[in-house]
């Protein structure tokens, strides 16, 4: 739906990581200022497609992280249905496989009510829940991580997705081989004035922009601040002049 994102406002997507809706309207009303949303399953489950209907009426974008994966017939099925609700983003298992991604695509296409407003299909190429050990020892796969996330990136990028999600510090090499069209989505963003939590492998703001994110994940450091209205706007003057060069 949208290419490559232009202001800096627009490049930070916040996550709604609430339980329910009363707490998602609480954290929107907070932060107006904010244009892009992520909602993901716990949040989608307890409340269903209301949320993204009030959140759109709103003028917000919205980031539906379901992160779908399943056999062809049903991952259409599903992207077909959550294309109707006209969501700028959407994330799948780019490990569904050839079929299914391209039965995705062609689902988002058919799903959405108009040409312009077909969602972004973006690649979940390994959950960072697993390292390397984990890779090799519980999931038996022979590869680099590294070379994994590029491998499924690129079955992702020949069967019609338009990025996916990665760690800043794996955005150079799927910029490098992915092409300058591939959405880089990142978490992992930690501006040198918050807290790290539990992201390991951070990069701060600029330092993501730099490394070719076009998409910056960033939760706490925006929601948990003390002013969060602040640090929104201390992160987008951070990475404006980034922005401005890379234009
Ligand atoms: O609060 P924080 O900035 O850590 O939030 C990051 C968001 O990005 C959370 O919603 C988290 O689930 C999500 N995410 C992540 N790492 C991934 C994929 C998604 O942190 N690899």
């Amino acid at each position: 739906m949208t290419g490559h994102p232009r202001s800096p406002a627009d490049r930070i997507i916040v996550p709604l990581d609430v339980a329910s809706e009363a707490d998602a309207y609480r954290l929107v009303e907070r932060l107006p200022q904010i244009s892009f949303w992520k909602i993901g399953l716990e949040l989608f489950v307890s409340t269903g497609p209301s949320l993204l209907e009030q959140l759109q009426s709103a003028g917000k974008k919205i980031f539906l992280d379901l992160k779908f994966h399943d056999i062809p017939n049903t991952m259409a099925g599903a992207c077909r249905s959550a294309s109707r609700y006209g969501v700028e983003l959407m994330t799948l298992h780019a490990t569904a496989g050839p079929v299914a991604l391209q039965a995705a695509v062609a689902a988002a296409q058919e799903g959405s009510p108009s040409p312009s407003e077909v969602p972004q299909l973006i690649a979940v190429t390994l959950l960072t829940s697993i390292d390397e050990r984990s890779l090799a020892f519980d999931l038996k796969v022979p590869l680099e991580l590294s070379d994994y996330t590029l491998q499924m990136a690129l079955l992702a990028r020949q069967n019609g997705l338009t990025g996916s999600v990665c760690s800043p510090h794996e955005a150079p090499l799927l910029r490098r081989w992915c092409g300058k069209e591939w959405l880089l989505v990142c978490p992992g963003v930690r501006p040198t004035w918050s807290q790290k939590g539990d992201q390991q492998r951070v990069m701060t703001p600029s330092q993501a922009v730099k490394a070719g994110a076009d998409y910056l994940v960033i939760g706490r450091p925006i929601t948990q601040a003390t002013n969060p209205s602040e640090a929104f706007q201390t992160i987008c003057d951070e990475i404006a002049a980034v922005v401005e060069s890379t234009l």
